[in-house]
């Protein structure tokens, strides 16, 4: 299974600290905020990594993480995004390294505490199609929002007024080789964005979507000052970020 890090996007929510850096190279605790998105798809047992970055600053990942020594990986792939044209739009750049293998896509600004082996290994016995992992949360406007029945996700909505459940679709996506037919037929959103979100629903319509529940904490680093905030908080105290461990 390939892995895909998504770390493109202006991040303008974080100006002026992204004004001469890409956000996901701020620091988050003792790390840099790639490393964790990074060790969970290392720690998942995906060795084939390909970053999609994008800005001023793209050439700063190679000097910060080579070929990924430092993670136990024989080399790292990369690419450029121009411009911000959704995260939808930033995974559509991994097609050939993908060449229709089974792909976990991981957002470069979301950190989680737990493991994501067990899902991985599950998503590789599902079969065809997608999962997703959710998480509750207090506020889940800020999010995608699935509206659920039992087993099922009946569709998602992104940064719903009216969130049909209290969960988050925290920004590990697991897709099968038609994610990238499913986003050739995208249109933009309100925002001018190819969403990720209407990847999801259209596995979901297919009938081919599962779900978990991640457990742990989760965090968005990169959405607003308090989130990078509570992130470092977050890794600090669980003693995860610290050198060595
Ligand atoms: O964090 C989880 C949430 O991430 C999900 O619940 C939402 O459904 C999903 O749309 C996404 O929402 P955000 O508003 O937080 O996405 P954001 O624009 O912050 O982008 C997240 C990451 O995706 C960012 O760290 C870098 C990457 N990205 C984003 C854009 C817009 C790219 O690589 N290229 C892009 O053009």
């Amino acid at each position: 299974m390939k892995g895909v890090i998504l770390a493109g996007g202006l991040g303008t929510r974080l100006y002026p600290l992204t004004k001469v850096t890409n956000k996901h190279l701020l620091p988050v605790g003792p790390k840099p905020m790639i490393y964790y998105p990074l060790e969970t798809l290392v720690n998942a047992g995906i060795e084939d990594i390909m970053i999609v970055t994008g800005g001023n600053n793209a050439g700063d990942f190679l000097r910060l993480l080579g070929n990924g020594k430092e993670f136990g990986l024989k080399d790292i792939s990369y690419t450029y995004q121009e411009g911000e044209g959704g995260i939808a739009a930033a995974l559509s750049l991994a097609e050939h390294f993908v060449d229709g293998e089974k792909v976990a896509v991981m957002l470069g600004d979301n950190i989680i505490e737990g493991s994501m082996r067990e899902a991985v290994h599950r998503f590789e016995e599902q079969g065809k199609g997608a999962k997703i992992m959710l998480k509750k949360v207090p506020d889940p406007r800020r999010f995608g929002v699935p509206e659920l029945d039992g087993e099922k996700v009946v569709r998602i909505l992104e940064k719903p007024e009216n969130p049909p459940s209290d969960f988050a679709v925290i920004g590990i996506y697991m897709y099968d080789g038609q994610v990238f037919d499913f986003v050739r037929t995208l249109e933009p959103s309100a925002r001018g964005e190819l969403e990720i979100t209407d990847v999801n629903n259209a596995y979901i319509e297919q009938g081919s979507m599962t779900y978990e529940i991640l457990d742990g904490w989760w965090a968005d680093a990169g959405t607003s000052f308090e989130s990078l905030l509570r992130a470092s908080n977050l890794v600090m105290k669980d003693g995860a970020g610290r050198p060595g461990d």
